[in-house]
């Protein structure tokens, strides 16, 4: 069995009729908002935030009522990925590129539920280099700004064709190695005038579920 689709199955159990659900976006948020098509198809009543533009399409198509952007206020529950997640629950998330829509919908949603298969759980966060957005404009300058806070920063797609955000900006993957102060370091990036968001996602995440090998789903608090 999938880890991810165990996962994002199971996290779709706490969706309620009535609820504003925010959709995630990657391989594992898939199966959570596959799940919750097959939800609405059977008469179950929600209206869905996307994360992305990616996921909006999937919505669509499975015929998830969709909450305007300019309507968007408070949110239920919110079901994401993540790239890695400590056992505080610290995250870091976008790999996929989605993590700005992604923080703005988690940091409304009453509960952010995590979904992932077992390999993104760890220790401590830093293995998986973390996604910094950023301003097109002199991306340069920000990058050399970020690189001074002791990071390797590579530009997402590289110089020639970088890879643009649904919101029209860049993604910095940067390897800091084992990340000692998360919120040290949050504030640090926040700091940075070119820097629109980082992929750390510090006390939002109200609980995990996590596929396992061994074809159950384990649930973090
Ligand atoms: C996208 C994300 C994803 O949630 C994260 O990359 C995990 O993706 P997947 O479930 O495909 O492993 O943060 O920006």
């Amino acid at each position: 069995m999938d880890k991810k689709k165990l996962a994002g199955e199971a996290a779709v159990e706490l969706v309620e009729d009535g609820m504003i659900v925010g959709l995630g976006t990657g391989s594992t948020a898939y199966w959570a908002i596959q799940a919750i098509g097959r939800k609405v198809a059977a008469g179950l009543r929600i209206q869905g935030v996307p994360t992305s533009v990616q996921s909006e399409t999937l919505a669509l198509q499975l015929g998830i009522p969709l909450l305007p952007w300019a309507e968007l206020g408070r949110i239920d529950l919110t079901i994401d990925g993540a790239d890695e997640l400590d056992p505080q629950l610290q995250l870091i998330k976008g790999g996929g590129g989605a993590l700005l829509r992604e923080k703005i919908v988690a940091s409304l949603s009453q509960q952010l539920i995590i979904v992932a298969d077992e390999s993104k759980a760890v220790d401590r966060l830093g293995a998986f280099p973390l996604p910094v957005e950023i301003v097109p404009f002199a991306w340069q300058a920000t990058r050399r700004q970020v690189r001074a806070l002791g990071c390797e920063a590579a530009l997402r797609g590289g110089e020639t064709e970088p890879f643009v955000t649904d919101n029209g900006n860049y993604i910095l993957d940067c390897k800091f190695g084992v990340i000692e102060h998360a919120h040290d370091l949050q504030v640090q990036l926040s700091a940075i005038p070119g820097v629109v968001e980082t992929g750390l996602f510090l006390g939002m995440a109200s609980a995990a579920y996590i596929g396992c090998s061994d074809g159950t789903v384990k649930r973090l608090d």
